[in-house]
């Protein structure tokens, strides 16, 4: 294993400081209660109204899933606060990025819950409990260090990028859509700071950072996997293509490594190299196995098509 340099964060430091006033040009201000229909409102029992029942949601089964998964990956904020603070710090431009970056993932869930009770897209009560647990268990990336957690980050802000996008457009709704599309663009901001930071470590510490950059992609698993029904959850969201290992390797995993130059780096030592070849061993069976995906669910949806044209009950778990 190839350790990185012991003061790589300060070393870091200035180009986290260049890139968190990047960010903050860029970052525009958004406020939750403009995305929310709020005129949809109204009381639940406890306040002589009606509780939640199903038929009061406009969102399909996938819709709701999505939105929940999302939702709830959204709320276990502060575990990822404390990941982020104890790898990197408080204190100087890293300390400031930390406060920052949590300030604009809680808004997230903020608008994300203010939308699913004002329109009663979801049960809230199943959603409390949801949250409740979910949170009570919280989130431990194990023993990542500093690089290992940065690079991990790069790619989950883009998995969140591509999956919040991806779920406003299944909702089929236009104002969940747009909700889902701005707290995207922030997802996406995010992506860039981290993905910037590593790209400046692979010049610090260029075998250190290739082998995180190895494990970090052939590990990955969203943040979100310990959560209940997330296995559940994950396989519909697959099928719905909202998010799936061919969205995975395409438009989360591979244009970040393209973008570090992973193939074309130059100047890697022997642990370096070895780092990059597993890497892309491991690509090229991700790749395999999303076209394998892709092609069973093409078969799986044209049967589901072929059994609703000939009046049978269409099988859902398929
Ligand atoms: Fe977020
Ligand atoms: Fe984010």
């Amino acid at each position: 294993m190839s350790t990185a340099p012991a003061h790589l964060l300060e070393e870091l430091e200035p180009v986290v400081a260049q890139n968190l006033d990047r960010h903050l040009g860029l970052a525009q201000e958004w406020h939750p209660h403009d995305y929310v229909p709020w005129s949809e409102g109204r009381d639940f029992a406890a306040m002589g109204g009606e509780d939640w029942a199903p038929e009061q949601s406009r969102l399909s089964e996938v819709g709701k899933a999505a939105m929940i998964t999302n939702l709830l990956t959204e709320d276990n904020l502060p575990s990822y606060h404390r990941e982020i603070a104890t790898r990197f710090g408080r204190d100087g431009a890293w300390g400031t990025w930390v406060g920052r970056w949590t300030a604009e993932e809680n808004r997230h869930g903020i608008a994300m819950r203010d939308y699913l009770v004002v329109t009663r897209g979801v049960d809230p009560v199943e959603l409390e409990r949801a949250r409740m647990d979910y949170m009570t268990s919280g989130y431990d990336s194990g023993d990542k260090t500093p690089l290992e957690a940065v690079t991990y980050v790069s790619f989950q802000e883009l998995a969140t990028r591509v999956s919040h996008r991806n779920t406003g457009k299944v909702t089929g709704d236009p104002v969940a859509d747009k909700l889902l599309a701005r707290i995207s663009k922030d997802e996406n901001l995010h992506m860039v700071f981290y993905r910037n930071i590593v790209e400046a470590a692979l010049k610090i510490a260029p075998d250190a950072t290739m082998r995180a950059i190895a494990d970090e992609v052939i590990g990955f698993e969203m943040p979100g996997a310990t959560m209940a029904g997330f296995r559940r959850n994950s396989m519909m969201i697959a099928k719905a293509g909202v998010y799936d290992l061919r969205l995975h390797h395409d438009e989360v995993i591979a244009p970040i490594l393209k973008y570090w130059n992973v193939d074309g780096l130059t100047g890697l030592g022997p642990e370096g190299e070895k780092a990059r070849e597993e890497l892309a061993t491991f690509m090229a069976g991700l790749d395999e196995q999303a076209t394998r995906f892709v092609d069973r669910r093409a078969e799986s949806r044209a049967r589901t098509a072929a059994r609703s044209e000939s009046g049978e009950t269409p099988d859902i778990a398929s």
